[in-house]
């Protein structure tokens, strides 16, 4: 039985299986270094004791995948953990070309060979770090009650807007893949869920080349009932992250800070907030950013990423909710104050969106106003009636897992995820 590097015991008789990372001989011995997911471990191979294993070794190359049985002991001149094992038997389970990339190429090669990519301890980190975000995130919510959703990707009409939506043949008609489940969490709002989260796919078919923007990227979206307010939303979206940045910091927080020097701050709650308004008065007086008054109901670009510096200079947090956006460019279902300004926030991190939160418009003629205001008419009559017999109050946001990957590790969104999708890349 095959026991993983990190569990595999001193002293007595193991099985462990991974790539061969490095290979070395010196006049007298082999030194092979294996690596499975969890670690690495010296084997060692004297040629005068063991003539058999040593021509085996002579036959291995680097990334070959290989089954070592035998003894660990301790030994302190071991760099690597202080453990070195001592064969039985080594057995080729894979054999493998020399690889075609070199850790150095360009981001696109990398990319084309993900697979390969994947195989450095950087890249490995960060999704054991994701795992831990995301897990120690839904343990939270699930310790609050929240119903853990699967909403379907496929749709009939467009879910976030009339823009950006990849369509679809679908037996003779169209169909549509979700830009957001979040009318379908809202569902589970009428229905009496009272509170559920989602992690899955999102899709945008955005023609962007940046570093933050994906074709389909993974949403963390939630959604919960009897809220006095959108601050009830932020309140809990803090102590989320909160929650799984301390997880990530307990368990990676020290390889984080090796791998890739930057040191994961569990924040502090509360989190600051701003107004846009305040936001923009800020950035002119502080940092001299000149922004026109028709852009400030909205986060430019510039703006987001001084906010970023902005927050940290003033509050000395990495983490900023931004209120008072202007009723244009958000989403018809944010539910409005008096003067028509929708009930909701942004949260930006070290520069960039995470977050686009509000507290949803629940009472169906409001929001079959606000809806026809953007001439969606047919699309949502389906989602409207959704509020006709009943519905909570309730709101909530969607959070960008893979922005905050990479984020949490100071990379680009297609170094972050584990297949990156843009306008260039369905492959592999
Ligand atoms: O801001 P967005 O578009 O908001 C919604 O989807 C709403 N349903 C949420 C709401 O309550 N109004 O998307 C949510 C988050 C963004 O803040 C960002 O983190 C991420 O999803 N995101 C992307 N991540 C990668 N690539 C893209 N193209 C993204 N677009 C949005
Ligand atoms: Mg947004």
């Amino acid at each position: 039985m095959r026991t993983r590097i990190d569990k595999a015991p001193t002293g007595k008789p193991c099985e462990v299986c991974g790539f061969v990372e490095n290979l070395r001989e010196t006049g007298r011995m082999f030194f092979l270094v294996l690596r499975d997911a969890s670690g690495k471990l010296q084997v060692t191979v004297e040629k005068s004791s063991m003539p058999a294993l040593s021509a085996m070794c002579a036959e291995l190359s680097p990334e070959f995948v290989v089954r070592v049985r035998g003894v660990i002991n301790e030994n302190t001149y071991v760099k690597l953990g202080g453990r070195e094992m001592v064969p039985e038997s080594i057995e080729v389970l894979s054999k493998a070309e020399p690889l075609p990339l070199q850790p150095d190429a360009h981001i696109d090669t990398r990319l084309d060979h993900r697979w390969l990519d994947l195989r450095e301890d950087k890249n490995l980190l960060i999704f054991k770090a994701q795992t831990t975000l995301s897990e120690a995130m839904r343990s939270f919510l699930l310790e609050r009650g929240f119903l853990e959703l699967h909403s379907p990707k496929l749709i009939g009409a467009a879910s976030e807007s009339g823009a950006d939506v990849f369509e679809l043949g679908y037996f003779g008609g169209k169909a549509y893949l979700s830009q957001s489940p979040q009318f379908y969490k809202q569902m589970a709002m009428a229905a009496g869920f009272d509170a559920v989260f989602e992690q899955g796919p999102v899709f945008r078919a955005e023609k962007s080349h940046t570093n933050r923007h994906a074709t389909e990227f993974t949403g963390f979206d939630l959604e919960f009932a009897y809220i006095d307010s959108f601050r009830d939303v932020m309140a809990l979206e803090a102590e989320l992250l909160q929650a799984g940045l301390r997880a990530v910091a307990e368990k990676h927080g020290a390889d984080i800070e090796r791998l890739f020097g930057i040191k994961t701050v569990v924040p502090l709650l509360p989190f600051p907030e701003l107004t846009l308004r305040e936001l923009y008065e800020k950035l002119e007086v502080i940092y001299g950013l000149q922004t026109p008054p028709e852009q400030r109901g909205d986060l430019t670009t510039e703006a987001e990423r001084l906010a970023g510096k902005l927050s940290m200079d003033e509050y000395g947090h990495e983490f900023l909710f931004l209120t008072d956006f202007a009723p244009e460019g958000r989403a018809f279902y944010h539910m409005r104050d008096e003067r028509g300004n929708p009930l909701g926030f942004d949260l930006v991190w070290r520069g960039v969106e995470i977050t686009t939160g509000a507290q949803r418009e629940h009472r169906y003629e409001r929001l079959a106003a606000q809806a026809n205001e953007r001439g969606l008419g047919e699309d949502v009559k389906f989602y409207l009636d959704f509020f006709r017999y009943g519905c909570p109050p309730h709101g909530g946001f969607g959070l960008g897992l893979d922005r905050l990957t990479m984020l949490l590790l100071g990379v680009t969104i297609k170094e972050a995820m584990f297949l990156f999708r843009g306008p260039g890349r369905l492959t592999p």
